[in-house]
């Protein structure tokens, strides 16, 4: 998405360790123009699938997960992050590491708002090592659910969790992807199917 490459390149910040700073556009502070050009593309990418819901994991996911689900009107459902994975109840739940803060984690979602007969969409905003991904799939299969397709804002593709999901089946569609990234320069990774 031609948008989301500029909006990277104009205000990202490549920080050491591998981390891209999107707080002025995507993760603290939000620019809803773009936010709405990022549902429609999304929409657009995954209109004719039979999606029923989007799917997400708090926090930062949940702007882009709401802006697709306003564009393909279906509900968004986020799963919430427990510290323990000892968590019961009528919940489905999957553990889940973070790569980026080395903390380890339970992804959890009520019974109710995921069924069998979901088609699911997942988005969050970054894709890096693909394990929250990871999670929200494991807790689709726990429903029953069928997962449609994964779409990140941003996925880092030098951390290849995209390419993993893509290698396992998944349709993975990044609005922007990564593959190569210093203090210098950005490479992003060329996109058949863009318009916007
Ligand atoms: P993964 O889900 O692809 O495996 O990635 P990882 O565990 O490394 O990501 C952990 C968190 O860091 C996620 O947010 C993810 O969105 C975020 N993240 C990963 N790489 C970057 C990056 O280069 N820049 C920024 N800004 N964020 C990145 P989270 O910890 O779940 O937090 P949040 O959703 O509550 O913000």
């Amino acid at each position: 998405m031609r948008l989301m490459e500029e909006k990277i390149l104009s205000e990202g910040k490549v920080l050491p360790g591998g981390v891209l700073k999107v707080g002025s556009f995507l993760n603290q502070q939000i620019d809803c123009r773009l936010l709405k050009e990022m549902g429609r593309e999304i929409a657009r990418l995954f209109s004719g699938c039979g999606i029923t819901k989007v799917m997400t994991i708090e926090s930062s996911g949940i702007a882009v997960a709401v802006a697709a689900g306003m564009e393909l009107a279906v509900p968004v459902v986020f799963a919430k992050k427990h510290r323990s994975s000892n968590v019961d109840g009528q919940i489905y739940s999957a553990p889940v590491h973070s790569f980026t803060h080395n903390t380890d984690y339970a992804a959890v979602v009520s019974r109710d708002y995921l069924r069998e007969d979901d088609v699911v969409l997942l988005v969050d905003d970054f894709l890096a090592t693909g394990n929250a991904f990871q999670g929200l799939i494991l807790l689709c299969g726990q429903a029953g659910a069928r997962v449609a397709g994964i779409c990140a804002a941003v996925e880092k593709g030098f951390q290849n969790g995209g390419d993993a999901l893509r290698r396992a089946g998944y349709r993975v569609e990044s609005l922007a992807v990564i593959d190569e990234m210093n203090e210098d320069k950005i490479v992003f990774r060329p996109q058949a199917s863009t318009v916007l």
